[in-house]
């Protein structure tokens, strides 16, 4: 699907192929250490992008953001269903039962020099389309967001998503969640 930023530039948004594994691992391998520090659910490597796109079986359904007129990806996007153990305990202590299989985890990544730029929230209505179109009824973070990652939890508010409760690995984080309306 093709998307028109603010700035009239156009975008196009689609799941990842499995003949993607060369441009997906040099988007990875592109992004900074500040981004890497900042992105929990994988490991953002080559060899990462090669095993994914081989896969046959896959919990998530994940998309990339790339520019019309180049071939480089510009973002990242998971949506998946399978939830660990740790997020649906932190959720059940906050009394929200995550366990039916409608509640996919997000997490978004965007290309350094593009942050900032209203992408994600150019990408954002097509997801949130997706995940209804599949029956969610929330987003929950995927490993919630780091306390100071403030540009991802204002992205997060800004779309609706709501402080569930905080947990504690190296850093300080937040879980938040979307209610998606039917
Ligand atoms: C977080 C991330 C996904 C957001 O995507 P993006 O395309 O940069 O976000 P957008 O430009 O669409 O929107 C950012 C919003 O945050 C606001 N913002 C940016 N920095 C901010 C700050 N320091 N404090 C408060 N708000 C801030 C912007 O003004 C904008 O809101 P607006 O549209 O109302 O003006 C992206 O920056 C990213 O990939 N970061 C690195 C990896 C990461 O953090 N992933 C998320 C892990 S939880």
């Amino acid at each position: 699907m093709k998307l028109k930023s603010k700035g009239g530039r156009e975008f196009i948004i689609r799941e990842i192929s499995t003949f993607d594994s060369e441009p997906l691992g040099q988007y990875f391998e592109s992004l900074s250490d500040e981004t890497l520090k900042r992105f929990g659910p994988h490991p953002l490597t080559k060899e990462f992008a090669v095993a994914l796109c081989k896969r046959k079986h896959d919990s998530a359904i994940r998309f990339i953001l790339s520019l019309v007129e180049k071939k480089y990806f510009v973002g990242y996007f998971i949506l998946d269903f399978r939830i660990p153990k740790g997020l649906l305990d932190r959720y059940s202590e906050q009394g929200i039962d995550l366990s039916n299989g409608r509640n996919p985890m997000f997490a978004p990544c965007i290309a350094d020099n593009y942050q900032n730029t209203g992408l994600a929230s150019l990408a954002m209505p097509i997801i949130i389309k997706s995940a209804k179109d599949l029956g969610a009824n929330s987003l929950v973070l995927m490993g919630g967001t780091q306390a100071t990652n403030k540009r991802a939890v204002a992205f997060y508010k800004k779309f609706g998503f709501k402080h569930i409760c905080e947990f504690k690995n190296e850093v300080l984080n937040y879980d938040m969640r979307l209610l998606l309306e039917t």
